[in-house]
C-alpha cells in the first residue's frame, strides 16, 4: 500500500499565519503539521508516501521534509497547480500508485491515536474502500455518514440538515480502482471534485466500509480547530499513542 498526503489550498481560512508559510508547515505541539501525517503512515507501515502541495510554497515544503530519510520512509512530490478539490489533487498520485491500493491523509488532520488498526482492517478487506468516523458537535462543517445499523448508507458533504454526527474524517483507504472512480466523478456545486462523491461511488457499489476514530482528532483549518490540533499534540510531546 502506498501513502498520499495532501497538503495544497491557500489556508486563506488561517491569514496572515500562511501570508508567508503553507499552512500544513505551521507548528502543531513541537513539530511542523506535517510532520504527524508522515509519522502517522510510518507507523502503519506505508513507507513510500507522495506529498502533493500546490506551487506557493513547495520550496519550503521539500526543505522541511527532504527524502523521507529522518522519518525512515521516502518521500516524493508532486504540485497541483490549481485548486480544485481532494478528489481532483487525489488524482495527481495515479502514476506514484501504479496499481497499488492508497491510504490517503489530509495533511491538516492530527489524530491522537495511531491509524495503524484502521489500515490493518483494509488490507483484511482487500478491496473497496473505507473510512474513518468520529462523532463530533458540528457535523455541518464536514462530510456527514447516514448510517443503518450495519453501514453507511450516503455522505453529504457538509449538509445544513446533517443526518448523523458523524464526521468523515481526512483518512481515505481506496483500492487502486479509485483513480478511475475520480475520473467519473462531476464537480459539485462548489465547484469543487469532492472526495465524498468518491465515497458515494463506493457505496453505490456496496464496497465502502468503516471505522469509529479512537481518542481525540481534528483537522486544523481554522484558528480554534488549529489550537486544538496543537493541544492533542502538545499532550503527548508529539507522540502517536498505541492501541495497547
Ligand atoms: C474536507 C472534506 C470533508 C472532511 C474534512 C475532514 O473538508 O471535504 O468531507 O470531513 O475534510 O477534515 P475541508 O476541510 O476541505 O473543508
Amino acid at each position: 500500500m502506498k501513502g498520499i498526503i495532501l497538503a495544497g489550498g491557500h489556508g486563506t481560512r488561517l491569514f496572515p499565519l500562511t501570508k508567508a508559510t503553507n499552512k500544513h508547515l505551521l507548528p502543531v505541539g513541537r513539530e511542523p503539521m506535517l510532520f504527524h501525517p508522515i509519522r502517522q503512515l510510518c507507523d502503519a507501515g506505508i513507507t513510500d508516501i507522495l506529498v502533493i502541495t500546490s506551487t506557493d510554497h513547495m520550496g519550503d515544503v521539500v526543505r522541511c521534509l527532504g527524502s523521507g530519510a529522518d522519518f525512515g520512509c521516502s518521500l516524493s512530490y508532486r504540485v497541483q497547480e490549481t485548486a480544485g478539490g481532494i478528489a481532483h489533487a487525489l488524482a495527481l498520485g495515479a502514476n506514484f500508485a501504479g496499481g497499488d491500493a492508497v491510504c490517503v491523509l489530509l495533511g491538516d488532520n492530527v489524530f491522537e491515536y495511531s491509524i495503524a488498526p484502521y489500515v490493518e482492517h483494509f488490507r483484511a478487506q482487500g478491496r473497496g474502500a473505507r473510512v474513518l468516523l468520529k462523532e463530533v458537535g458540528d457535523p455541518e462543517r464536514y462530510g456527514v455518514a447516514a448510517l443503518d445499523e450495519h453501514q453507511v448508507i450516503e455522505i453529504e458533504e457538509k449538509p445544513t440538515n446533517p443526518k448523523s454526527h458523524f464526521a468523515v474524517v481526512g483518512l481515505y483507504l481506496y483500492d487502486a480502482r479509485v483513480f478511475d472512480i475520480i475520473g467519473a466523478v462531476e464537480p459539485s456545486a462548489r465547484g469543487e471534485y469532492e472526495i465524498t462523491s468518491v465515497n458515494n461511488a463506493y457505496i453505490a457499489s456496496g464496497e465502502l466500509q468503516y471505522d469509529v476514530c479512537r481518542g481525540a482528532w481534528t483537522d486544523a483549518g481554522t484558528f480554534d480547530s488549529l489550537a486544538e490540533a496543537n493541544a492533542i499534540l502538545a499532550k503527548n510531546l508529539n507522540r502517536i499513542l498505541p492501541h495497547d
